[in-house]
């Protein structure tokens, strides 16, 4: 198996599955996101050097990734640029990485004699606002009115934000290469994935990101009224949909699958930060600031097509998910705190950057 993005957050955890299983995994990374080479130093010390590691770029290696492509039988693409925020500063590299970069990867596999299966792991984002659902406004979240309990594949496409576009497009020149060239492939469009190893930063990776801002006693901030309601999916639960997804790929083949925790398994930011002071103790402190671009005010998996092709359903409820997140964080919280004490010199980096633009403007 090709892991591409495979020493970050879900690739570590993907790796550790399928290695744990016996396969024979190359992590194919370029190292972009922090935090990536402690996880493969961890994956070194925890797996006992069972996987190889290629340092490469999804947007230009182009000979590398189809030497790779000749050798494995499933192709596992999370590669990616992987924040909005950063995809609205940043439009091209995020183009690059996620439109250009899965094409490459379509190519490659694609021109390979081996013709890998490809999982892509697309988002909900690509449903956009979902402005023509109408919500309701609760004390405590927003609620779908009418009694709508998620969203399903049939929610008209909407992509919003350059990460929506890139990661949207992308999504169907996956769907279409297994119309027009017959290639396994299989999209995931996944809601908000969280667990172990999720070196969350303000951008990307909120739960986990609450949970370090908690433990260290960080402040945080909150886009909107807090109100907004995101479905959260354990990454153990994850990554054994995408084994289901290879085990029945003749079945599957040319799909795509919502993923998320589902109806049960749902919270508002309120929620959480209620979650969090009375069952762990953490109190977060929060100011709060407008909407982001293409924020959905709830977004809710309707995972049924994914039960009735793959038998698969999240196993993991939040209470249990957060609990076992919390205590991977306090485990390594030395790391963590040597980690995020670097993260936060770039985040004031970053922070005075956009003072000195909005200065000149
Ligand atoms: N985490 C979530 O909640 C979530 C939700 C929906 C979709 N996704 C998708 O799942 C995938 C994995 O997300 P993640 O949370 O593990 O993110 P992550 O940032 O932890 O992992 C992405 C990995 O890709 C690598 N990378 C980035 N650009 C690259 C390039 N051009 N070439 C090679 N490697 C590159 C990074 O170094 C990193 O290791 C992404 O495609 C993301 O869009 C994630």
């Amino acid at each position: 198996m090709l892991v591409t993005g495979g020493a970050g957050f879900i690739g570590v955890n993907a790796v550790r599955h399928f290695i744990a299983r016996g396969w024979d995994v190359t992590i194919f990374d370029n190292f972009s996101r922090r935090g990536t080479e402690y996880n493969i130093e961890k994956l070194t010390e925890d797996c006992h050097g069972r996987f190889a590691v290629v340092r490469g770029d999804t947007r230009k290696d182009v000979r590398l990734l189809q030497t790779l492509a000749e050798r494995t039988d499933v192709i596992l693409h999370l590669a990616a640029q992987v924040a909005v925020t950063t995809s609205v500063t940043d439009p091209r590299t995020d183009f690059d990485c996620n439109a250009l970069g899965t094409f490459n990867v379509l190519e490659a596999a694609r021109l390979s004699a081996a013709r890998p299966i490809v999982l892509y792991t697309s988002t909900n984002k690509v449903y956009g606002a979902l402005e023509d659902l109408p919500v309701v406004e609760l004390a405590q979240r927003y609620a779908f009115a009418g009694g709508r309990t998620g969203v399903s594949e049939t929610q008209p496409l909407d992509f919003h934000s350059p990460y929506g576009c890139s990661k949207g497009a992308a999504d169907q020149y996956v769907r279409d290469y297994a119309r027009i060239y017959g290639l396994k492939t299989v999209v995931f469009r996944q809601s908000c994935i969280y667990g172990p190893h999720q070196m969350g930063v303000e951008d990307q990776g909120w739960v986990a990101w609450f949970l370090i801002a908690g433990l260290f006693g960080r402040p945080v901030q909150i886009y909107g009224n807090g109100k907004q309601v995101r479905d959260l999916l354990f990454v153990e639960d994850l990554v054994a949909c995408y084994e289901r997804a290879i085990d029945n790929i003749r079945h599957v083949a040319g799909k795509v699958f919502n993923l998320g925790g589902g109806a049960e398994n749902t919270l508002s930011l309120l929620e959480f930060f209620t979650l969090l002071s009375q069952e762990h103790g953490l109190v977060l402190t929060s100011s709060s600031t407008s909407v982001r671009p293409g924020d959905q005010p709830i977004f809710v998996s309707d995972n049924s097509a994914a039960w009735r092709d793959l038998q698969w359903k999240p196993t993991v409820g939040v209470h249990e998910g957060v609990t076992r997140l919390i205590e991977w964080l306090r485990a390594h919280r030395n790391e963590l705190a040597a980690f995020y004490d670097s993260q936060k010199e770039s985040m004031l980096t970053r922070a005075l950057k956009r003072v000195i633009r909005s200065s000149r403007a």
